[in-house]
Parts: structure tokens; sequence; C-alpha cells
């Protein structure tokens, strides 16, 4: 077991209606004038930004809007957050949608706090000193932004994604009402579930330390997320699902299934960071098309963790040899990926990948990690370039 910091300082406010507390938590954290950040428009037809103004303009809180973040969120429309901010003296960020409309409001709160290209901070050039203050309310159960240190900015030039980590960038508070997820299309939602499974398996998935509590915690979250994705691919509508699966997510990405361990993996999400900066594909579904590829390369160096996820998680009864019972835990997951219309491979993902892309993804993806990574198995370019051309 290793020592580990355990840092949420995010006041999650939880269940139905708590968007109506919004005005109340900005004044809680000082916000004088606020910038509230959204999506491509999905918090304009839901009816969720005109509340959430109609509140402000009910408290007094003077506020200028900005949409248009995509999945993927890009470079440019962080600068132009971060001018709009200067320009009216913005002093709190609210981001109200999915992750990408978060990690671009923690962009563009970087990029005010500090001088200089907020670019520097996602190409590992400099970090940062400060944020601005930010607050969210969540409209898709998926990323965990809203209690992580994450953002990841997509740089339209050469299209190159990246993450930056700084727990500045952690929400002041998070407003998470499970009913505002509802409008979602089946496809988004379970993208999301992937995605939060996948934030506790690269936790999980490690060659360095281990805690009991901390297996259990994220086996159980793994278990509860199957079981709930399983019931909105039938019923959208389940409010008791929905619950479940956001504040897993939150749990999942917020440090917790990680105490003890070495850090993590993250190969899977680093090969899909380069498939959504070239193919712009959902980072979840993106996520589900190469976990298998890179699972069946690096289980056998990780055989004690498959064998116990495979039992523990996915239910495969311990008979056989370690390694029989550790792809049987690999089929299975992916038979629940299947099971929820997620891809297994490129293909699926709808991404016709020439060799040549594989080559370049793999070049990017290894020079994005500083030449190798990963704690299940260190992988280097060449590496990534078989799971890559495994998962086609
Ligand atoms: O843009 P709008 O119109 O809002 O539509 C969005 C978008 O099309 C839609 N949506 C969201 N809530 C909705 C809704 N549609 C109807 N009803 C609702 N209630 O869903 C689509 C996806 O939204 P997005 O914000 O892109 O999804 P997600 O939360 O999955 O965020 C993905 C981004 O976050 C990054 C990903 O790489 C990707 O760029 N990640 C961020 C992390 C972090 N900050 O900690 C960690 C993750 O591993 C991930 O890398
Ligand atoms: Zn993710």
């Amino acid at each position: 077991m290793f020592g580990f910091n355990y840092f949420t300082p995010t006041k999650v406010v939880f269940g139905r209606n708590t968007e109506t507390k919004v005005a109340e938590l900005i004044k809680e954290f000082g916000g004088r004038k606020v910038l509230i950040h959204y999506g491509g428009g999905s918090v304009i037809r839901s009816g969720l930004l005109k509340r959430v103004t109609d509140t402000l303009d009910g408290a007094g809180i003077p506020y200028v809007t900005l949409g248009g973040a995509v999945p993927n969120p890009r470079l440019s429309l962080v600068y132009e957050g971060i001018e709009l901010c200067r320009k009216e003296g913005v002093d709190f960020l609210l981001g109200v949608g999915g992750g990408s409309a978060i990690d671009s409001a923690k962009a563009i709160g970087y990029g005010v706090a500090n001088e200089g290209d907020v670019w520097d901070f996602y190409d590992y050039k400099r970090k940062a000193a400060a944020c601005l203050p930010l607050g969210v309310i969540l409209t898709i159960a998926a990323t965990g932004s809203e209690m992580s240190d994450s953002s990841v900015i997509t740089k339209e030039e050469g299209w190159v994604k990246r993450g930056y980590s700084s727990n500045y960038g952690r929400p002041r508070f998070a407003i998470m009402n499970p009913e505002l997820t509802m409008t979602l299309p089946d496809y988004q939602t379970a993208c999301g579930c992937t995605d939060i499974m996948m934030h506790t398996m690269e936790r999980y998935f490690t060659n360095g330390g281990n805690m009991e509590i901390t297996d259990a915690l994220a086996e159980g979250l793994l278990r509860t997320v199957m079981v709930n994705a399983r019931i909105l691919a039938k019923d959208p509508g389940d409010y008791d699902a929905r619950a479940e699966v956001m504040w897993a997510g939150s749990l999942s990405h917020n440090g917790l299934t990680g105490c003890g361990n070495d850090g993590g993996d993250w190969m899977t999400h680093k090969l899909e960071h380069e498939l959504g900066g070239l193919y712009d594909v959902a980072h979840g579904a993106g996520l589900a098309a190469v976990w298998g590829s890179w699972a069946r390369y690096v289980y056998k160096n990780c055989l004690p963790r498959f064998k116990r996820f495979a039992v523990n998680v996915m239910g495969v009864e311990p008979e056989g040899s370690d390694e029989e019972i550790a792809l049987k835990g690999i089929e299975t997951l992916e038979d629940f990926f299947r099971s929820i219309k997620m891809p297994t491979n490129l293909r699926e993902l709808g991404v016709a990948a020439t060799d040549e892309d594989l080559i370049t993804m793999a070049r990017k993806c290894a020079a994005g990690v500083g030449g190798c990574a990963g704690s299940a198995k260190k992988l280097y370019e060449q590496d990534m370039l078989v799971i890559y051309r495994a998962s086609r």
C-alpha cells in the first residue's frame, strides 16, 4: 500500500431540483460576476439555461454567457472565453453541461488566472499557479470532471488532445440532479457509463500497491454501474438508476478508487485521446473500442488483477488457469459493452483508420506520455501501434 493525498474540496449538492440552489452557491463561494459556459445547445433545448439565468437574475448576480463547447472541446473557444472574461471582469465560472463544457470552463479559468498561453499547461511546459473559481451544473454522468482535477482540451492545429491536471481546477461546487440527465440520447448515456467504469479500471489494473478497501470500493462501483447501465438501456427514465450512475461517475474520478495504488495505468485513456483528437469520436465509445485490445496485450503482465477483476466484478467462475479466467473476464466485459451498444473495436466505432493513421496516433500518443507509460504493462510507441492495429 502506498501513501496518498486525497483532496476532494468540491461541495456536492445532489438530488431533484438542486439547480435552484445555483445563485446561493455562487454567492457562498464569492462569485460577483459569472461566465455561464455551456455546450452545443442541449441546455437551451431542455430549458435548464433559462432556469439558471432566471435564478441569477432573481438573485441580482450579473453574468455573461458563452456556449459552443463541443465534445472534445476546442482551444479556440477557450481563448475566446478568456478574452470575454477579461473584458467583462468575470470572477466566477459556471459550467453547465457535460465534461466538455466543464473542461472548457476549467481551461478558461486557468487562462484568466495566469499570464501567457494557456496551452502551455496542456503541453506540459509549465504549471498553473491559480484558476478562477468554478461551479458546475452537471447534465451527463460520465467524466467525473465535476469533482476531478482534470481538464481535456483539443488544439485544432495538429488535432492534439491533451489533459491537464491541477487541484486549482477542482470545482468549488457541483450541482447534480439526476433528472437533468434524462434528456440524454441513449448512446451518450452508455458512453458515460463506459467512461465511469474506465476511470476506476484505469486505477485498478496496476502493478503497484493495493488497498483492500480501495479494491472493494472499486469492485462495488463497477458492479453498480453495470447493473444500472443495463437498467437505463431499457428504461432511461429510471431516476434511481440515473442517480446511482451519476454519483458513481463522481466517485470514480475524484481519486477515491485509486487510494493506495501507484497512480494507475491510464493507457486506455491515452490511446483514446488520440482517437478523439483525430476522429472526434465520443470519449466513452473510444475507450470501449480500444480497451479489449489493450487488455489482451497487457493481461499477462498484470495477471492477479485481471483474475480478480474477472471473478469479483465480471462474475466469472474461478475455474481453469489464471490466464483462462482473466481472458474470460475480458470477454465478459466486452459482452457487456455490446449489450449497451458500445463498440469493441474501431470498425464498430465507425473509424476506418489507415495504417498510416495508426502509426501517427501511436507516435503522438508516445510523445504525449513522454515516451512510455502504463502500470499494468509499460507501453512504448511500438506497443501502442500493436494495440491500435489489434483494435481495427
Ligand atoms: O453540447 P450539448 O448540446 O450540451 O450536447 C452534449 C454532447 O453532444 C450532450 N448532452 C450532455 N448532456 C445532455 C446532452 N444531451 C441531452 N441532454 C443532456 N442532459 O451529450 C454530448 C456529450 O457531451 P460531453 O460534455 O462532450 O460529454 P462528456 O461528459 O462525456 O465529456 C467528454 C469530454 O470530457 C473529456 C473527454 O475526453 C471529452 O473531451 N474527459 C474529461 C475528464 C475530466 N475532466 O476529468 C476525464 C475523462 O477521462 C475525459 O477524458
Ligand atoms: Zn475518461
